[in-house]
């Protein structure tokens, strides 16, 4: 495996190699849920790369850029044991120039969710993945569906813009008791991972609600608040069809189920397609 820094550096190594792309773009602190697009990316292509970036523009004024996990040396051996070709790790000023075109999530979509409680957040983060998606010259890229309104837009982004590069959205990773997995994660405490199982609890709770019958979204999403509150601050419980338009009645195959929610000083957040 080839570390490289610079854009410079990540050209060259790429000549070394042929075949087609896969490209995983992180920000690093890996984990099982990374790890999952990693291997589907080594089984579907002849090149991988991974990319490690704590991209600054899609952290707000108050957020955890400084504090976020930084474990390059583990990062570095999780990417080597999985037979990644070439990790990528940029800097802030490989990346950025001072004075940026800027890109913009779509009015609707952008501003929903996660647009709402953390507004300019996919306009920084849609800024790096076209970055990302140019330098890596990827045939295919993954993404996590846990981060499901990012992967809608990212695909958006590359509708919109005809980037040639097919998205594949990836399955979400839990631990053994159904924490969905996330970088983020190490900021809990033991008890604090108590209370957060409740976020998997809820989503499970939302799926056998609507197997039993139930597809009225206010029924389930009261059902889910009642659950949640007791040791969570929530954020957002929605129910959106694939589009992300909110919906009154669950249609099977057609809706996701969305949570944010605060455990202590920590943001998570997780859902479920059903
Ligand atoms: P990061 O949070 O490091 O996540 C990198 C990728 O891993 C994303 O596609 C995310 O959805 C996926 N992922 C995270 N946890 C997962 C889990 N439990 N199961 C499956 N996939 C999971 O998302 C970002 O970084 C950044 O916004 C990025 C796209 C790299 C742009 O900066």
């Amino acid at each position: 495996m080839l570390t490289v820094h610079s854009i410079k550096e990540l050209q060259n190594a790429k000549k070394n190699h042929q075949g087609t792309i896969g490209f995983v773009p992180t920000m690093g602190a890996l984990h099982e849920g990374h790890l999952s697009l990693i291997r589907q990316a080594r089984e579907e292509n002849e090149i991988v790369i991974v990319s490690i970036f704590v991209n600054p523009t899609q952290f707000l004024e108050g957020e955890d850029l400084e504090s976020y996990p930084r474990r390059e040396k583990a990062d570095y051996k999780i990417c080597e044991l999985a037979g990644v070709d070439i990790l990528f790790m940029p800097t802030i000023d490989d990346i950025y120039e001072r004075d940026e075109l800027k890109i913009m999530a779509p009015a609707r979509g952008g501003y929903v969710l996660e647009g709402t409680k953390r507004p300019e957040h996919f306009d920084g983060m849609l800024q790096v993945v076209m970055k990302l998606l140019n330098l890596s010259s990827a045939n295919k890229a993954y993404f996590g569906k846990k981060d499901a309104q990012q992967l809608a837009l990212i695909t958006q982004m590359v509708r919109n813009y005809f980037i040639p590069c097919e998205i594949i959205a990836c399955e979400i990773i839990r631990g053994e008791r159904g924490l969905a997995l996330s970088s983020r994660n190490a900021y809990l405490s033991q008890e604090e991972k108590e209370r957060a199982l409740l976020i998997s609890a809820s989503l499970k709770l939302a799926t056998q609600t609507v197997l039993s019958g139930e597809i009225n979204c206010n029924t389930i999403k009261n059902k889910m608040q009642e659950l949640l509150q007791e040791k969570t601050d929530i954020e957002y419980i929605a129910l959106v069809n694939r589009d992300f338009h909110s919906i009154q009645t669950v249609e099977l195959g057609n809706t996701m189920i969305l949570v944010a929610v605060w455990v202590g000083e920590t943001r998570l957040i997780d859902n479920i397609w059903i």
